[in-house]
């Protein structure tokens, strides 16, 4: 049985050069959404970064940053597409794979998005500030946007992983922690429903994984990939949280959906 069927994750090492690549493609694309272009390239753009979120208010920083606009728009496809095809086949036993593409959600948000644009967001923690979520696995979530223009089509495929690679400002206490096996069990949720006023549609506001749970997994938590060019391959089953940033100006870190057969 492989890693990622049994631990429900896989860890792997990504080229130096293409883990420059994708970092260079997170920096000047933050860079040009604060508007700092002119300042771009720079020796200490990690330094010139952390210094101009820090000056920014919570509101700019989550308008600024929301998810249409973290996904890459200059996406190292090339690099990125050959360095996948020599591992994903044989970590996920798959015929077939590729990228997700983003929602119409995101697609309509940012023109600078297409329908079939691969969707490779970059994510930022900020220090002492709750930037993060709760416990939770993937799966959780495809089922709540079904149907909505924010569901993730699974073209021809039949399966989900995710990919987690992290880019900089990260530790050993400042990564994705995964509970392993987790993607074997029944995990328990806890989710809050609401009622739309207007259309008198039942929706459901706030979904994770029970906290009581997540707290009694302690002994299978662990944090694979927290190494510049290490990375995780994990399950849509496998529960897994990422934690306050008490360590670095900011934790940036990249993910994307694969979808294979
Ligand atoms: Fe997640």
């Amino acid at each position: 049985m492989s890693n990622f069927s049994y631990y429900g994750y896989e860890l792997f090492s990504i080229p130096v050069e293409l883990h420059s690549i994708l970092a260079t493609n997170v920096f000047f694309q933050c860079f040009s959404l604060l508007e700092l272009s002119n300042s771009w390239p720079s020796a200490n753009h990690y330094d010139l970064l952390c210094n101009r979120i820090s000056e920014i208010s919570d509101a700019d920083f989550k308008q600024i940053f929301a998810k249409p606009y973290r996904v890459l728009t200059l996406p190292p496809i090339n690099s990125l597409k050959i360095f996948l095809d020599s591992l994903l086949p044989e970590l996920l036993h798959c015929a077939d794979y590729d990228i997700s593409y983003v929602s119409e959600y995101e697609s309509s948000k940012n023109p600078k998005l297409k329908k079939n644009s691969y969707d490779i967001p970059f994510r930022i923690v900020r220090n002492s500030i709750n930037d993060v979520g709760p416990a939770h696995f993937d799966g959780m979530y495809w089922d709540l946007s079904k149907g909505t223009i924010s569901e993730v089509s699974m073209r021809s495929f039949s399966s989900r992983a995710k990919v987690w690679i992290p880019i900089i400002g990260c530790d050993s206490t400042n990564s994705l922690s995964v509970v392993s096996g987790s993607h074997l069990q029944e995990v328990p949720i806890v989710s809050s429903e609401f009622i739309n006023l207007t259309s008198s549609v039942k929706g459901v506001s706030n979904i994770e994984v029970c906290s009581e749970w997540f707290m009694q997994q302690s002994s299978r938590v662990s944090v694979p990939a927290f190494q510049q060019c290490n990375a995780i391959l994990f399950h849509d089953k496998l529960v897994h949280k990422a934690p306050r940033n008490s360590t670095s100006p900011l934790r940036i870190s990249l993910e994307f959906t694969v979808l294979y057969s």
